[in-house]
């Protein structure tokens, strides 16, 4: 019924239509159902002018919505037309409170958690250089661990004719600070980083690193396991996490780890998350290389550094019991608003 309307009136705009909207729903039959409504006493007439009053909203939110959608339509054929002004807010459109996506949650919570220690937050571009991704942090392009990130490479070339890349970890940004920073430095990096990977329950082509550096005098690996004993403790609110580290290999740092946590859900005992192990390995770390405090101009005898890396989109998973990582990137408003 209100169709007819909208086409005599041929509001243009997303703005238009609103107010027309807004403008009906206090005028015309729906003004004078509702004084009916609130006037009569019969019961049978309540009903009867309650339903009719609602079916006549339904229609008039109905009609206006597909009307925006048309015109939303049309301005994506590049037909011009100004749909969207930001400023307006429409009375009759419900403004639906919705949850700080899950990953930013856990962000924030790690950001708090790290400010407590002294640490500010530093960041960096997405579309990076081989040299800030690689060369610098000691992987020189011969290197196999190059093979082992499955890089992005784009078309577009840096000054020193090599391919720009999506950055494959966060790691770029210690060297960026440290070009720019003289020690005593304590950042840590939350930011997305990209990888070719096949997608899966646990793995997608973009997804959430945090980074931390500090570099000092006298920095050893007692440090780095005080640190990362504080970081998971305080994330998983439980003073008797443990965590483990295992010699392994990053061509940053020299000696490296990889840390498991001791499962926050079993206590170690062996659970489907930890896949029965009693461990989750979640974090690269070790003491920064000195050809890397080298690259950026630190005298390694003067200065040392810890560093670590882990995934977020993993931990928001098992702090927020959230089954698929597909779900974080997906759209999927239910998943978000719930
Ligand atoms: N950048 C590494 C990765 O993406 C993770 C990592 C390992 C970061 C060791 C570090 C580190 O800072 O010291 O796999």
């Amino acid at each position: 019924m209100y169709l007819q309307t909208f086409q005599n009136q041929n509001p243009s705009t997303i703005n238009e239509t609103l107010k027309l909207r807004d403008e009906l729903m206090k005028s015309g039959l729906i003004l004078e159902l509702s004084e009916k409504l609130k006037a009569t006493q019969i019961k049978e007439e309540k009903v009867e002018f309650g339903q009719k009053l609602q079916g006549l909203k339904a229609d008039l939110i109905k009609t206006s919505d597909d009307w925006i959608k048309d015109l939303q339509l049309k301005a994506e054929k590049n037909e011009k037309i100004d749909y969207f002004d930001p400023t307006f807010v429409s009375k009759t459109t419900k403004l639906q409170p919705k949850r700080i996506h899950p990953v930013t949650q856990v962000i924030d919570e790690l950001v708090a958690i790290y400010k407590q220690m002294g640490f500010t937050v530093a960041d960096g571009p997405l579309v990076e250089t081989q040299w800030y991704n690689f060369t610098a942090l000691n992987i020189p392009g011969y290197h196999p661990a190059r093979g082992m990130q499955d890089t992005f490479f784009l078309d577009e070339i840096d000054e020193n004719g090599e391919n720009l890349v999506l950055r494959t970890q966060t790691s770029d940004v210690q060297i960026r600070y440290m070009e720019n920073h003289k020690p005593p430095i304590r950042i840590i990096v939350p930011g997305i980083v990209y990888r070719n990977e096949d997608i899966d329950a646990t793995h997608d082509m973009q997804f959430h690193q945090m980074e931390g550096l500090v570099v000092d005098k006298n920095i050893s690996v007692a440090n780095l396991k005080f640190f990362l004993e504080q970081t998971f403790k305080k994330f998983f609110m439980d003073e008797n996490v443990q965590i483990r580290l295992r010699p392994s290999y990053f061509p940053f740092v020299s000696p490296g780890y990889e840390v498991d946590i001791q499962c926050p859900f079993c206590h170690g005992d062996g659970c489907r998350v930890c896949k029965t192990t009693g461990w989750i390995e979640c974090v690269g770390t070790g003491l920064v290389h000195p050809n890397v405090l080298k690259n950026c101009g630190i005298d390694p005898n003067e200065y040392q550094g810890l560093a670590f890396g882990f995934g977020v989109d993993r931990l928001a998973q098992m702090k927020l019991g959230i089954s698929g990582l597909s779900q974080f990137y997906n759209s999927n408003l239910s998943f978000l608003e719930g």
